[in-house]
């Protein structure tokens, strides 16, 4: 399967100390790709070569680097030196794929074998940044894609920051899904095992590159680890067939989809629009006024409905008759009412909070404390339950069950189940490297089994729950932070690391700082449109008749692709192929495709184009290769290799969309 390892001239050993380098191979059998090491002394790189041309390449941080040796392994070879070694190992060799791992040994023995203190500490920051790094494409421009859901969601991720980022679900940057999955338009996709303690460092100490780092730090284990860094690189034929691969071998697909009844009429959530301030008063007005106004769906009780945090028992003041309250909106035409439900006790909850202490429910930490913080607590005022824990999620499933049969609520919205909410260096049911993902997992895993209408807002290797992952609030802004331009950016991370039941957010943002003017409530509507799931709660009737014309527009056009949508859905479930891709998904090859990051499909049918600039009446569409046939105007566009319609007319009412014939 390999060839032996350099194939080292005499002359080469030679060259070794003249131009500093020292070259190993690694052949794949049943294509042309090979694996080439090259040890230039001061630092081990590898590249990988397909049909004689470099594709990728990858330093090996703080490796061996000079001196090394190679040895056979049953796969490959391990490189070894200064007690370092690397393996390297052909995993998979077919004529369309190729697959190999890198293994990175030893590491925390050096930590600690060596000397005193100061020593050591200089030792352990030399390999804080071990590291394998990643060229994201300098000499020849390559795109990527995968990577984690972040506020400011550029598309590809190649421009994307990130300094010593822990890779684990965490509230800052809106990190709720991090999937330790890259992938690039040379058809090569990088995939890190979930238990390597991983912290990504992208354009911070190497202007370039994405580096790989695997340090025995928090939020990871940091009292019995001994960690393995591995990690596989899969060489597909182009950016879809290693996607597919990577899906296939890796990340996995839903084992089931969410109700159709989700899909085809919108959900209309109090959050953004009335905040906490919600009664059975303020409920029953916003549903007669979302009926009066032709509209239906599913009615969403956000934020605050409780007696306090945690009681998951309702406030009779607000809520005199839960049950009653239902009824009427079931009659009155809302198929399903949803409630949201977070995973917090805050501390004057009482008895619940108490309670709950008591049977060691909470998330505690080393120092035996069980203080942490949401955004509806004060500072230590609140615990975090922890799924880890069988009895958590027992209980928890109960009492829920149990409220579904009592308020005739149909379902929830789960929100949180990041792991940064529990208090610092915290105990979990889980072994050493499951830390500490397993809290996001066991909770998602947990609450999914409520079924098909269910919405969560994290995730951690849960591709096959069969149920909506809701991005992350979005802000009422025009702007690539945050804003509407990355309702679309996020929609296609999601889609391609694997997670293609996406749940956009709010119709017009969430309006923390500043409600959503008319333009941008329309415009947010239209990018919506081709998305799954219509979520609003700010209102077509805050603004205008023309609004509530435009609204009842594109919601119909919306349930009438739901069949489309629903049989997406169902590929998604049988294939893994994500429900809404980028462009390229059906032009790989297309550098002008791989870069568009306004425009989205769906399915391989539908091309979506919507207005993301404020005060624009016109935008430039890309069209990959194919016969489109404008969706507005029914005109037909015959291209062979991707083609640009300048200023395409979109006034306030017109979504720029085509489909495929
Ligand atoms: C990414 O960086 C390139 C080069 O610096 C720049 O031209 C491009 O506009 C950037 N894209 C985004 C989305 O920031
Ligand atoms: C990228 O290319 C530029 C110009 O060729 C060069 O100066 C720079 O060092 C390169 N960066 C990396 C990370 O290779
Ligand atoms: C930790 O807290 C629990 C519950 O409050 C208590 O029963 C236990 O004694 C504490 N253990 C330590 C080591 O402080
Ligand atoms: C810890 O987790 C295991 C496996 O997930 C489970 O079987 C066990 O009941 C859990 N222990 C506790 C105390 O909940």
């Amino acid at each position: 399967m390999w060839n032996n390892f350099i194939v080292l001239t005499v002359l080469f050993y030679t060259l070794r100390f003249i131009d500093g380098k020292t070259q190993f191979e690694l052949n794949f059998e049943r294509s042309t790709n090979r694996i080439v090491i090259t040890d230039y002394y001061y630092k081990l790189e590898y590249s990988v070569i397909r049909d004689d041309r470099e594709i990728q390449s990858v330093t090996l941080g703080t490796g061996p680097g000079g001196f090394v040796k190679a040895t056979k392994s049953p796969h490959g070879l391990i490189l070894s030196g200064r007690g370092d070694e690397i393996e390297m190992s052909i995993e998979v060799d077919e004529s369309g794929y190729s697959q190999f791992s890198v293994t990175r040994r030893n590491i925390r023995q050096l930590f600690i074998s060596n000397l005193d203190g100061i020593k050591r500490l200089i030792l352990f920051h030399h390999r804080t940044s071990t590291e394998d790094c990643v060229d994201l494409g300098n000499a020849t421009k390559v795109n990527w894609f995968g990577g984690n859901q972040q506020r400011h969601q550029y598309y590809p991720i190649q421009n994307m920051t990130h300094k010593h980022n822990s890779y684990v679900t965490k509230a800052v940057q809106n990190q709720a899904i991090a999937e330790r999955y890259w992938l690039n338009s040379n058809g090569i996709f990088i995939r890190v095992d979930n238990d390597a303690p991983l912290f990504i460092d992208q354009h911070n100490e190497n202007e370039g590159f994405m580096c790989l780092q695997a340090k025995r730090a928090l939020p990871y284990d940091i009292y019995h680890r001994s960690f393995d860094f591995k990690y596989h690189v899969g060489i597909g034929l182009n950016a879809r067939d290693a996607h597919m691969q990577a899906v296939k071998r890796f990340l996995g697909k839903p084992s089931g989809h969410p109700d159709e009844k989700m899909v085809e009429q919108p959900i209309w959530s109090t959050w953004a629009r009335y905040k906490r301030d919600v009664n059975e008063g303020v409920v029953m007005e916003f549903a007669q006024e979302i009926i009066n106004n032709g509209f239906t769906g599913q009615l969403e009780l956000d934020d605050d409905w409780e007696i306090c945090y945690g009681s998951l028992t309702f406030n009779k003041q607000k809520f005199p008759d839960i049950k009653d309250l239902t009824d009427k909106l079931h009659t009155i035409g809302f198929n399903r009412i949803t409630l949201w439900i977070h995973p917090f006790v805050n501390k004057n909850c009482e008895p619940y909070y108490t309670n709950a202490k008591r049977k060691g429910h909470f998330l505690t930490n080393r120092q035996n404390s069980t203080d942490t913080s949401w955004w509806n607590s004060e500072k230590n005022e609140a615990a975090y339950l922890d799924f880890t824990k069988t009895e958590v999620s027992k209980w928890f499933h109960q009492h829920l069950t149990q409220l579904l049969a009592s308020s005739g609520v149909d379902s929830y919205k789960f929100d949180a189940g990041e792991s940064s909410w529990g208090p610092v260096d915290f105990i979990l049911n889980a072994t050493s490297n499951e830390y500490p993902m397993k809290l996001t997992s066991d909770y998602v895993r947990s609450v999914s089994r409520f079924g098909s209408l269910v919405e969560i807002r994290s995730g951690s290797a849960t591709q096959d729950l069969p149920v909506f992952v809701r991005m992350i609030d979005k802000d009422t802004e025009w702007s690539l932070d945050n804003g509407l331009p990355t309702l679309i950016t996020t929609l296609l991370e999601l889609n391609m690391v694997g997670y293609p039941l996406v749940l956009p957010d709010m119709i017009g943002g969430n309006g923390y700082n500043v409600e959503p003017d008319k333009e941008m409530f329309l415009r947010w509507l239209q990018a919506n449109t081709f998305m799954p799931s219509l979520q609003f709660s700010y209102v077509p009737w805050q603004y205008d008749q023309e609004a509530i014309d435009i609204s009842h527009t594109f919601v119909n056009l919306h349930a009438q692709y739901t069949p489309y949508i629903m049989e997406r859905f169902k590929q998604a479930v049988m294939t893994g192929e994500p429900v809404n891709p980028p462009i390229w998904w059906i032009a790989p090859k297309d550098p002008i495709a791989q870069e568009v990051n306004d425009e989205f499909l769906l399915g391989e049918l539908i091309l979506a184009a919507p207005v993301v600039t404020q005060d624009a009446v016109k935008r430039d569409v890309y069209l990959p290769a194919g016969i489109w046939e404008d969706g507005n105007t029914g005109e037909v566009h015959n291209t062979e290799s991707g083609k640009w319609i300048r200023d395409y007319p979109a006034p306030l009412n017109i979504l720029p969309y085509f489909i495929k014939k």
